[in-house]
């Protein structure tokens, strides 16, 4: 099994690009469900997740061609069967993105329960009572979700609480093929929300407010393929960010979209570095000594993502002062602190808080990658710290981070990927 080998010390210089968003690409591709023509998706990042999700749609018989540019097009007229299988769903649970296109264009759908996972419970009901609420009968079987609509669904008014990412995107594709108004309160106003809606809206779809927290969605007859190219990911950019914050040094990202970053690049700032941005680049400039402690709490967005949680307590773990980082999305997301702890970081877990005293110096250590963004803390931790770090379980980073190691090195890093 692959692992990171890193020698940390070196700080971080140069350029890099940001690639296409995880978090946009999956709900997207999942879209082309509801097409009768083919869908084209540029920017695909080259991720694990990504290639788990073309999978799932090829394995009911969609045609999935990928051209030199990495553009993919999706085409769904000779879709043999609407089962998304326990062995892809497992591995990925944004594979519950597919419920709410099948059942609106093909009126049925069998999805696999995603079951356990390692950042807390992480429950479908949300998705699956939505899908109630605008008409569609469901039942478990055998550990798969069956959904049957008689003709189509019917537009519905869906109030989110918890708000919910894929809940909210399931939603807005469903709607877009059904019959009548969708309006969802409390809606996730996150920028994939945004990136989905505009691919659908290009498809042809109807849909108002997304991007805020009422989302009105009027049905059409029919969707047909359109050109969409996937939006920067945030949360890769925030992760090398807060890796120069951390290191030291002036790095530039291109391609990437600072404003759906700001809760992250004011924090950054208050850590002591000096952050440039234009409307898709932005530039971190970090001096050599250790960034000031700050202590934050996740929130959806445009709170303080949960998808850079784990970095920021890899930050605080070697800043100066003490800091708490308290995660109110997820129960069970500080598997990270553990591994921290293993490098000498000195973190005590109360509840759903980190407290966080920060050392002058983590001691490089074999560690284990627990899940995605877990481990883009442990490379973080990794690159500041004395000595060697070996990561294990990398599958975990290859799901969410295209080329980490490749792109780390551009900017002068010591990784290398051994088996
Ligand atoms: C998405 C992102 C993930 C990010 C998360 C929160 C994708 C593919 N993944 O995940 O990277 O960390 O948003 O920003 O976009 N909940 C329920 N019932 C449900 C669904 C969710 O109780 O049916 C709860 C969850 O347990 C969690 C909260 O709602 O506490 C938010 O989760 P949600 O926004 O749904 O996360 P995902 O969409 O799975």
């Amino acid at each position: 099994m692959d692992k990171l080998l890193i020698r940390g010390g070196a700080p971080l210089n140069g350029e890099i690009y940001a690639s296409g968003a995880k978090n946009s690409a999956l709900p997207i591709l999942a879209a082309s469900l509801l097409a009768d023509s083919p869908l084209k998706v540029g920017n695909l990042p080259h991720l694990n997740d990504v290639t788990t999700m073309l999978e799932l749609l090829g394995s009911m018989g969609v045609e999935v061609m990928l051209s030199d540019e990495m553009e993919v097009q999706v085409d769904t007229s000779n879709i043999q069967n609407l089962n998304a299988r326990y062995e892809l769903v497992k591995t990925m649970r944004a594979s519950i993105l597919v419920l709410g296109p099948l059942l609106a264009r093909f009126q049925q759908a069998s999805v696999a329960l995603p079951g356990g996972c390692a950042i807390g419970s992480r429950p479908v009901n949300l998705h699956i009572e939505a899908m109630q609420a605008m008409g569609a009968e469901v039942s478990i079987v055998e550990g798969n979700i069956k959904a049957k609509v008689d003709g189509r669904l019917k537009g519905a008014k869906i109030i989110f609480e918890p708000v919910s990412v894929t809940g909210t995107e399931n939603v807005i594709m469903a709607a877009s093929l059904a019959e009548g108004v969708t309006t969802i309160e409390n809606a996730a106003r996150e920028p994939e929300v945004i990136d989905l809606a505009n691919c659908l809206i290009q498809m042809g779809a109807n849909i108002k407010g997304a991007g805020t927290d009422i989302i009105t969605i009027e049905g059409v007859d029919r969707l047909e393929g359109a050109t969409f190219s996937v939006m920067p990911d945030r949360v890769e950019v925030g992760t090398y960010l807060t890796a120069v914050a951390m290191t030291g040094g002036l790095v530039k990202i291109k391609s990437a979209k600072p404003k759906y970053l700001s809760s992250v690049i004011l924090k950054l700032e208050d850590c002591g570095a000096i952050i440039n941005q234009g409307e898709d680049w932005v530039e971190i400039k970090m001096d050599a000594s250790r960034p000031q402690a700050i202590s934050l709490t996740t929130g959806p967005y445009p709170s303080f993502p949960t998808d850079m949680q784990a970095q920021f307590v890899s930050l605080n773990s070697i800043a100066k002062g003490n800091s708490t980082v308290t995660e109110t999305v997820f129960e069970n997301r500080f598997m990270h602190v553990q591994e921290i702890a293993r490098m000498g970081g000195n973190i005590a877990l109360k509840g759903n808080t980190a407290v966080i005293e920060g050392i002058n110096k983590l001691k490089g250590a074999p560690v284990m990658a627990t899940d995605l963004r877990a481990s883009a803390s442990l490379v973080l931790a990794g690159l500041v710290a004395e000595g060697d770090t070996t990561i294990d379980r990398i599958y975990h980073i290859d799901r969410g981070y295209e080329r980490i190691e490749e792109k780390l090195k551009i900017l002068g890093a010591d990784i290398e990927r051994i088996s």
